[in-house]
Parts: structure tokens; sequence; C-alpha cells
């Protein structure tokens, strides 16, 4: 196999912090086998802000377009509110020039795990679910959008052909699952959302196999809490999917451990924790790594077909989770770099096929 060519993203906040962590795994799984790729780490978000005043140089997005793989950690933080361009702005800008309309945020609770959920053991016993969230439209990108003094304005607006892909994407992958999906939306209430159900029904015609349920994001955000094992794809619109992925990432106990892919219908994909850059422990040394290292995982099996690295690496993260080797989020007395070292060793122990 060729040089892989992965565009680096270390971000702000917990992201230098937690990209270090993941990239030290790549390196050592990868040690030793024929996979082998360069990084090329480029300026995006606040980091761009500071060295050239712009979230997305015109050179980090052509790179990125160029990339085999993107890995991002994340970005943002209080010190670029008030930017023109804040690096929000600018990993909007990212998906949407990549055409990265599907984003897939995993929600699994494993056995060994449980007792870390808020959740009473018996209710998320077996959770093992994906949303899949529309990504590059919606009320993040509809126009008109506009604020002064006295009044602000947002669009919510999506096609036909928007909706079309993004449920074929989900349908498809439910095709590789339990063949169960969820269609969430508002279309009591809205125009989008009554399109978003009819292009649903449509695409739903197309695999007889997969059994449908339409739902409300009102009643799904409870049914998130009150019953998750009945799920296993989500399809949601954007603003909503970015607001349940945070709720069905709690339910695991910490969101510093939830990975997602992003793809578009060609070009690469991108790899990212779905958390943010966690301002409040920032520079402490205790952000959960284990979000990155999934990620990187995610990367090798979804990107370059590597399952058998990928496997060591989740299976040594469950190790490491078992052995109680963990972070403050997941009530552990770790740092970032002892989870990592742990990972690194659980892997080493060589137990894995
Ligand atoms: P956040 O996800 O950064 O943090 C929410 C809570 O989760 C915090 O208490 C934080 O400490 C904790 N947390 C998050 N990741 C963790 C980890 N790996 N280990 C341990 N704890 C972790 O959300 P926020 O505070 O609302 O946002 C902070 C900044 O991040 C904002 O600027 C926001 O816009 C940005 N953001 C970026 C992305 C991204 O880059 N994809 C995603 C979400 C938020
Ligand atoms: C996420 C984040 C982003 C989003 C922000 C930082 C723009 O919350 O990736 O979930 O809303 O998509
Ligand atoms: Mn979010």
């Amino acid at each position: 196999m060729d040089r892989q060519k992965i565009v680096v993203f270390e971000g702000d906040g917990i992201g230098p912090e937690i990209m270090a962590a993941g990239l030290d795994v790549l390196a050592a799984v990868t040690q030793g086998t024929d996979f082998t790729y360069e990084t090329e780490f480029l300026p995006f978000g606040g980091q761009a802000i500071d060295q050239v005043g712009e979230p997305l140089p015109n050179n980090t997005i052509n790179q990125a377009k160029r990339a085999d793989a993107i890995l991002l950690s994340a970005i943002g933080g209080p010190r670029w509110n008030a930017c023109p361009k804040r690096p929000e702005d600018g990993l909007l800008a990212l998906r949407s020039e990549l055409g990265l309309f599907a984003n897939v945020r995993p929600t699994v609770v494993a056995d060994s795990q449980i007792d870390q959920s808020p959740l009473k053991g018996e209710i998320v016993r077996g959770t093992d679910f994906v949303i899949v969230r529309e990504l590059t439209s919606g009320a993040y990108f509809g126009e008109p959008r506009s604020k002064t003094f006295d009044q602000a304005i947002d669009t919510m607006y999506y096609s036909r052909s928007e909706i079309e892909r993004v449920m074929v994407y989900g349908f498809d992958l439910a095709q590789s699952r339990r063949q169960h999906v969820t269609i969430v939306d508002k279309s009591n209430v809205l125009a989008t959302s009554k399109l978003w159900r009819e292009v649903g029904q449509a695409v739903a015609q197309r695999y007889p196999e997969v059994t449908v349920d339409y739902r409300y994001v009102d009643a799904t955000a409870m049914a998130i809490v009150a019953d998750p094992t009945q799920f296993d794809v989500l399809i949601i619109p954007n603003l909503f999917g970015d607001i349940l992925s945070d709720e069905a990432a709690q339910i695991t106990g910490t969101i510093g451990q939830i990975p997602s892919l992003s793809a578009g219908a060609t070009g690469p994909k991108m790899y990212e924790p779905i958390h943010g850059s966690a301002p409040d422990i920032a520079g402490q040394g205790i952000a959960n790594p284990i979000s990155m290292i999934k990620t990187v995982s995610l990367m090798l099996s979804q990107s370059f077909h590597q399952d058998k690295l990928a496997k060591q690496i989740d299976e040594a993260v469950e190790l490491t989770i078992r052995r109680g080797q963990v972070t403050p989020d997941m009530g552990g007395t770790l740092t970032t770099k002892e989870v990592t070292e742990q990972v690194m060793n659980a892997m080493q122990e060589g137990v894995f096929s």
C-alpha cells in the first residue's frame, strides 16, 4: 500500500493534548506493519487565527482536499469568541468545502462500562446505536442569516437532494447493522422537517428489509434516556443531531470517549471526537484521550481498511477501561499521558490476534 497522507489539525484547548495521544497510539500500532503514513500538521481554528488571522487558511483547505484522511481534535475557546470569524466558523466552512454531509456518532455502552452510566443498568445495558447527523445544511448554513442589535435571523433550509443523500447513507449503514432506522424530525411544526420525513419515507421504500420508525425530536430526546436500546441508526437534521449526540454521549458516562467520522460522496473523510476543546480542563493534562484514540481507530478501519489494527486499539482501550486506568471524567485518577501509556502497554501485551 502507498504511503498515506494524514492531515492533522491539532486544535485548541485540550486539542493538542489528546491529538498527541492519538498519534502516539497510531505510531505504536502501525510500527512494523506494512501500513505507512505521513502526517501533515496544518493551522486551523483558534491556532490559525493566532498565526494568520483566519480560522481556515486557503492552504489548509487546499491541502486537506488532497489528504487520504483528516484527523481533527477540537477547536474553539473563549479567547476567540469575539473574533469576526471564530474557530467554529472555520469548522463549518471546512465541513462544507469538503462536502462532508454525513456525520456518524456512535453510542455504545459495553457491559464493563454500565456502572459509569448515569442511567440505571437495566435501562442502559446493551445500548449500541449510531446517530447519522446531516452536517452541511439545515439551520447551520441556511441563508439569509443576520444579526443586528434588535433582531437576528437564521434560516433552516433543506433541499430534497440534501435530505436524500443522507437518508441513503443512513439506510446503507443500517443494512450492515441491525436493520432498523429511526427518522427524527419536528414535522409537526417545521416545513424542513415535513420534507425530511417525506423523503425519508420515499427512501425507506427502497430498503424493504429495514424497519423504520418516525419520531419527533423532543420525544427522541426523552427516549434516549428512557429506552436507549431500541435504537440502531437514527437519521437526524444538523442542529437536532448536534444536540442529541451530546445527550447520547453522556449516557455512556462521558463525552470524552466518543469518536466520529464525517463522509461525503467523494474525497477524504474527516475523523474527530464529538466533544469540544474543553477549556475548563485545558492545560491540566487530565483530558480523556480515549475519544481521540478511538477516532484514530475509526480512521484506520473506515479510510484505510486496517480492521485488524483498529481492533487492536479498541481491545486495548476496552482493557484499559476495565482495569480502571482512566481519567477523572471516568472516575479515575490518571493523566492523559498515563492513560495513553496504559493503552499502548495493553497493545504490547500481545494478547490480541
Ligand atoms: P466541550 O465538549 O468542550 O465540553 C463540555 C464538557 O465536557 C466540559 O466539562 C469538558 O471538560 C468535558 N469534556 C469534553 N471533552 C472531554 C475530554 N476529552 N475529557 C474529559 N472531559 C471532557 O463543550 P463546550 O465547553 O460547550 O465547548 C468548548 C469549546 O469547544 C467551544 O468553543 C465550542 O464551540 C467548541 N466545540 C468544538 C467542537 C469541535 O471542534 N468539533 C465540538 C464541540 C464544541
Ligand atoms: C460539534 C460542535 C460543532 C457543531 C461546533 C463547534 C460548530 O458542537 O461538532 O458537535 O455544532 O457542529
Ligand atoms: Mn456539538
